[in-house]
């Protein structure tokens, strides 16, 4: 019997685990379920005989592919896979996939929430802004970026992106501007909501002279990776301009340093949450089941990263 071990140290939503299981069931597949561990130990412990990972932040490094003998294939229940080390992957051959798409809505609704909390000076009872006649820059339109674009809509924003992969025509057809370089788009836009991945190139990208462009009003909302930010020129935008905020989903490493100077330009959630909703949870869970079935069955590698 094939055994799926689901290492989740942030935990799915019940109903999630639910799902998985009976995608398991159905295919007489063992569930494992290792939840809110606290220590490296136990998921290397835990991943001694599994013939499949599910995770989701959790990191995937070489010791734990090196650890885990019987690992066919790994799935990052979400689309940001830079907790996977595919090098290590590869050479174990082991299958690594992401479940791209899954999640995305719950994203882009945090990052739409995030936008309204702080331009309303995060509820504080002063008048703030709206939303409307606003121009927001996507940063990559890929799932997140699409449905953020589809909600800034819905709020009267104008709408800009850029993204060199994605084909201009879909771009435009959904009733957004293209732009030509990252310069313009921040240059144009009040607000910017990042949805690029964390690699080697994207890492400290988002610097002073990019967000330094962006007009009166600056408002940044990173639902992707705190790893994409230049934090050290983060702070020398928030010194220089008192005009820029910045919004994200899990907090910077300067969080106490911008908390002590900066009051009310800022919100951090206390834990990545973009993804914690029940809906997000089943959809990315019961998709990472069927991948593992799938693959192990069928050789299916659709989803496949490395
Ligand atoms: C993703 O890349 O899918 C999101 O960042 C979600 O991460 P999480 O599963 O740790 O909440």
């Amino acid at each position: 019997m094939k055994k799926v071990l689901v290492a989740t140290e942030k935990p799915f939503a019940p109903a999630a685990v639910d799902q998985i299981k009976e995608v398991l069931d159905k295919a007489n597949y063992d569930l494992v379920l290792l939840e809110k561990y606290t220590d490296k130990a136990e998921l290397l412990k835990a991943v001694e005989d599994v013939d499949a990972l599910i995770v989701r932040s959790d990191k995937v490094t070489k010791e734990v592919v090196d650890a885990a003998k019987n690992l066919k294939i790994v799935v990052r229940a979400g689309a940001g896979y830079d907790n996977l080390d595919l090098e290590a992957c590869t050479a174990n051959n082991v299958v690594a996939m992401n479940t791209p798409g899954q999640n995305s809505n719950a994203v882009a609704e945090l990052a739409l929430g995030m936008m309204v909390m702080i331009a309303r000076g995060n509820y504080n009872g002063k008048a703030g802004t709206e939303l409307k006649g606003k121009k927001i820059g996507i940063h990559a339109y890929g799932n997140v970026g699409q449905l953020v674009a589809k909600i800034a809509k819905g709020f009267g924003m104008e709408v800009y992106a850029f993204d060199p992969f994605v084909d201009a025509e879909k771009v435009e057809k959904d009733g957004v501007i293209q732009v030509n370089s990252v310069e313009e788009l921040y240059s144009t836009c009040q607000y910017i909501s990042l949805h690029i991945p964390s690699n080697e190139k994207t890492k400290k990208s988002i610097d002073f002279d990019l967000l330094n462009k962006m007009p009166k009003g600056a408002t940044l909302v990173n639902t992707a990776r705190k790893e994409v930010i230049n934090e050290e020129e983060l702070l020398n935008v928030f010194a220089e301009r008192e005009d820029f905020r910045y919004v994200s989903d899990i907090a910077p490493d300067c969080k106490d340093e911008i908390a002590e100077k900066y009051e009310g330009r800022f919100f951090f959630t206390p834990k990545k949450m973009g993804a914690q909703t029940a809906e997000a949870n089943i959809n990315a869970g019961e998709a990472a089941a069927n991948q593992i079935v799938d693959f192990i069955e069928n050789g299916n590698t659709t989803f496949k990263v490395n």
